[in-house]
């Protein structure tokens, strides 16, 4: 199953009729899905240099959101029993790179899929917890997310973030050195704070702030161009999301292209 065929899914036209035909992607889905059962819990850990970031970055950012970066980030699996057979992890390995590719390195098709190599482990599962409870919103990301129990979770969030491979690139170029300042400097007439306060100077995240270096360009302007359709959707359970959407909401398309096209090639 490659993204090609997956997106001719997501979009139901164009299908190639001898590779994918809607029953045996039934059947490949639920398959592969259907690994590993238990919902994900775990006790809830207080990551302090995030705490310390969000709180030196002195912005106005409403307590409630405060609140949620001190007590919610990361759900620890130390607890958790270690049922996680070798090879149930690399049958689920390679379920995700059917999508995200062997090296995590992502896929740039008509619809992006995120590169996930070198991203940070507690944003990597707070972002499937959110698929899980559908707070982030993806058709494909709800049903892989749901049947991975806390240990594969874990597993699978330290296997991708120990991937290094270059960035896929294929961004304007000329984009990049505008794209630079607003990442390094903010954009302080419209409130904007340079982004490398949380995202860090290099743009590799930490904890709860993902890393952004070498994520696809054209993933980059759907996720800032979309944000209050696709994350927060649960509006009674506020989480990280609230933090970006502020920033998302003041950026112009064109200040958006700028810093994706600058974040897509950095290393
Ligand atoms: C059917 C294709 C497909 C498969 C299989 C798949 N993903 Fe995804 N994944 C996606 C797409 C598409 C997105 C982007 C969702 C969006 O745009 O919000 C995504 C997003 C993610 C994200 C969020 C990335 C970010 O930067 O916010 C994580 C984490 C993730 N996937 C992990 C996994 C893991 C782990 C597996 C295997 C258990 C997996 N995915 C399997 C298609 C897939
Ligand atoms: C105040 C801290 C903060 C600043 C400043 C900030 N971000 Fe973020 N950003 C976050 C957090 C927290 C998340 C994770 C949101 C979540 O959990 O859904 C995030 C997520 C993102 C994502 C989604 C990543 C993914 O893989 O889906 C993008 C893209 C992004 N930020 C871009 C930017 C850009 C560009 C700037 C500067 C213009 C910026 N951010 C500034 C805190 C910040």
């Amino acid at each position: 199953m490659r993204p090609q065929r997956l997106q001719c899914l997501e979009l139901r036209a164009n299908c190639p009729r001898t590779k994918l035909r809607p029953s045996r992607r039934t059947s490949v889905l639920s398959s592969e899905l259907q690994t590993g059962s238990a919902p994900l819990t775990g006790k809830r850990t207080l990551k302090e240099p995030q705490i310390m970031k969000v709180v030196s970055l002195q912005l106005t950012l409403p307590a409630a959101i405060l609140a949620i970066v001190l007590s919610g980030v990361g759900h620890a699996a130390d607890t958790s029993t270690p049922s996680l057979s070798e090879r149930d992890l690399q049958a689920k390995i390679q379920y995700c790179t059917y999508c995200h590719q062997p090296s995590g390195q992502g896929y740039l098709g008509s619809s992006p899929i995120p590169r996930l190599a070198g991203q940070q482990t507690v944003y990597f599962k707070n972002q499937l917890q959110a698929f899980i409870d559908r707070r982030r919103v993806n058709k494909f990301m709800f049903k892989v997310a749901h049947s991975l129990s806390p240990e594969m979770l874990t597993a699978l969030a330290t296997h991708f973030s120990d991937l290094n491979p270059k960035p896929l690139g294929g961004a304007p170029t000329e984009l990049v050195a505008t794209g630079k300042k607003i990442f390094e400097g903010g954009i302080p007439n419209s409130n904007v704070p340079p982004c490398s306060t949380c995202h860090g100077p290099e743009a590799k995240g930490n904890g709860a702030f993902p890393r952004l270096a070498g994520q696809l360009y054209p993933y980059i302007l759907k996720v800032l161009g979309n944000w209050d359709k696709e994350r927060g959707q649960d509006t009674a359970n506020p989480d990280t999301s609230a933090i970006m959407k502020p920033i998302a909401h003041s950026l112009t398309e064109s200040q958006i292209a700028a810093v994706a096209a600058y974040i897509s090639y950095l290393e």
